[in-house]
């Protein structure tokens, strides 16, 4: 079974998929991170961000690996954490939205999701990725809420700067950032994780009772 999770930068997807595949003991799949670690290495290559056949090409001669600890590895570096920095957060919106990048990521992110219970977090994984997924669920909260979340998340950015780059990357994203027609939105700006993880869990057994 597949569990689509989909939504805007800070509305809980990331905790709330995380948290579901462990309750579920389904996988996890974090397709925000393969964007973010592609987006490193052609940083630290230095190339040219607009250009998206050359980055399409990087993204199939390197392919992102999640090792069994979950850490993310491009081109034999471990980037899991240098990959959450704010100069990745301002970038990815420049690299995602190469239409031949996002069909090399497309393809290996289907391969990857492809074997077994998983729970797969993005953008566009209901709408494009796995619009057959058995459950589909699209994450929202309100901007202040998901302003809040990510000073959390990147402790030393003032709370100006964040709120910024968050709108402008709302702005970026939106054109992939539609809910599929039969996914579930939860509103999670009130609710806590545990609240939100139960939600798609009785989504899930509905499923699977069907
Ligand atoms: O979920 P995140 O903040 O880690 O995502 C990083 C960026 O990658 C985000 O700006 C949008 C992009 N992305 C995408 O275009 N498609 C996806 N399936 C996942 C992420």
């Amino acid at each position: 079974m597949i569990v689509a999770i989909d939504g805007p930068a800070g509305a809980g997807k990331s905790t709330v998929a995380r948290a579901l595949a462990e309750r579920l003991s389904f996988r996890y799949l974090d397709t925000g991170a393969m964007y973010r670690a592609l987006t490193w290495l052609a940083m630290h290559r230095g190339l040219d961000l607009g250009a998206g056949a050359a980055l399409a090409e990087l993204a199939r001669a390197e392919p992102v690996v999640f090792d069994a600890e979950g850490r993310v590895w491009i081109g034999g570096k471990d980037v899991t954490s240098s990959i959450r920095e704010q100069r990745i957060d301002r970038m990815v919106p420049v690299v995602a939205r190469h239409t031949p990048v996002r069909e090399v990521m497309r393809e290996r992110q289907r391969e990857l999701g492809r074997d077994g219970d998983v729970v797969i977090e993005g953008r566009d994984i209901g709408t494009v990725v796995a619009p057959n997924a058995e459950v589909k669920v699209y994450l929202v909260a309100d901007r202040d809420e998901r302003a809040r979340r990510r000073m959390a998340d990147r402790p030393g950015i003032g709370a100006d700067a964040l709120a910024t780059d968050l709108r402008m990357r709302d702005e970026k994203d939106a054109e992939r950032m539609q809910p599929a027609e039969d996914a579930r939105e939860i509103d999670t700006t009130g609710l806590n994780v545990e609240d939100v993880v139960e939600r798609i869990e009785a989504l899930v057994r509905e499923r699977t009772a069907a």
